[in-house]
């Protein structure tokens, strides 16, 4: 049998053995093994060339070459035959009908924030610390100074269990902290807090506060503006400026709130920052040594700044939103667009 004819009728064989594919009665792999595999037919024909005449072959090798190439082509279209059951399926299926979409959920405004006003502060060496939401009267108040019914305790409207309290700051974190804690400390205290306040747009009855405490041998107020000013800069863009406004905390002497420049008009007044130029965003102050007194530290070596802010207050500045609820409903149509 001359190469032609074998390269003929191997074609032919070829052609059944992809009918029987086609109908599923046989496989695709198996056939690419019967004629491409190692040992296979092709292989075979190829093994003859010896006994060819040296001038017949350059084409003889070209035929076997192209009929190399059109098996390999044929067995790709013969693998991609659906296997028999899964036809119908395809051909039921639209492929033109919408995918169906996977929800994607967001994360909360007031955690973003947190996160942001954590990442700042983390920078500055600060470490973060957890207290308890439900505390005592002692670490919610006393040990911050806050003697048994002082007026600056009507400054919180507390919610009282029994004998506990739900924490109005997170200031509690301070005292826990530095009562398990040799100084120097370097804490940022995030969480939730809660206040018997009227529900309106501007309060809620639970908010997020987060508090910083610096203890060391020489901190000082410079300390706490240059940090605080660093933070507002990183927080709002560096062309905010700040200004501190004497106030008054039991757990700090002398005590300042912090106000950024308008981050809505730059300054000039307008009706957020009610034509102040000015928006409140901290309190803060020099830790005043009686409450160094009541967790043990000596007033006389160690000096501290502190520092508090309301998460939902920066939230709302920074996302523009107008009604404190909105973070507490849980409202997707909301949630959505962070
Ligand atoms: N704990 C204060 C508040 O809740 C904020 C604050 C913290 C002020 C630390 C000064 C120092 O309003």
């Amino acid at each position: 049998m001359t190469l032609h004819s074998a390269i003929e009728t191997l074609r032919e064989q070829f052609g059944q053995d992809s009918r029987k594919v086609r109908a599923g009665e046989s496989d695709a792999e198996q056939i690419r093994v019967k004629y491409l595999g190692r040992k296979g037919l092709v292989a075979g024909l190829f093994s003859k060339m010896g006994s060819i005449p040296a001038t017949d072959r350059p084409a003889a090798g070209q035929a076997l070459n192209e009929l190399k190439t059109y098996l390999t082509g044929e067995l790709e279209k013969l693998s991609n035959v659906p296997a028999k059951g899964e036809e119908d399926k395809r051909e039921d299926m639209d492929y033109t009908l919408p995918g169906d979409p996977f929800p994607k959920g967001s994360i909360h405004p007031i955690t973003q924030i947190m996160e942001e006003i954590k990442d700042i502060f983390h920078h500055l060496g600060f470490s973060v610390a957890y207290g308890p939401e439900i505390d005592t009267d002692f670490y919610n108040f006393e040990a911050l100074n806050f003697p048994p019914n002082h007026p600056a305790r009507d400054m919180q409207d507390t919610f009282y269990i029994g004998d506990s309290v739900l924490r109005t700051h997170t200031s509690n974190t301070q005292i826990h902290h530095m009562m398990e804690h040799d100084p120097p400390v370097k804490i940022l205290a995030p969480g939730r807090v809660y206040r018997h306040e009227d529900i309106s747009v501007r309060s809620y009855c639970l908010f997020h506060q987060v508090e910083g405490l610096f203890v060391d041998k020489a901190v000082t107020m410079a300390d706490l503006k240059g940090d605080l000013d660093y933070f507002a800069r990183s927080l709002f863009g560096e062309r905010v400026k700040t200004r501190f406004r004497p106030s008054y905390f039991p757990f700090t002497e002398p005590s300042a709130e912090m106000d950024v420049s308008c981050i809505f008009c730059g300054g000039k007044g307008c009706n957020i920052c009610k034509y102040a130029g000015w928006l409140e965003i901290l309190g803060c102050g020099m830790v005043d040594p009686e409450v160094f007194k009541s967790v043990h530290y000596d007033p006389t070596v160690w000096q501290g700044y502190a520092f508090g802010m309301g998460v939902e207050r920066i939230a709302m500045l920074k996302f523009g939103v107008e009604d404190i609820r909105l973070f507490f409903e849980g409202d997707v149509r909301f949630l959505r667009q962070f």
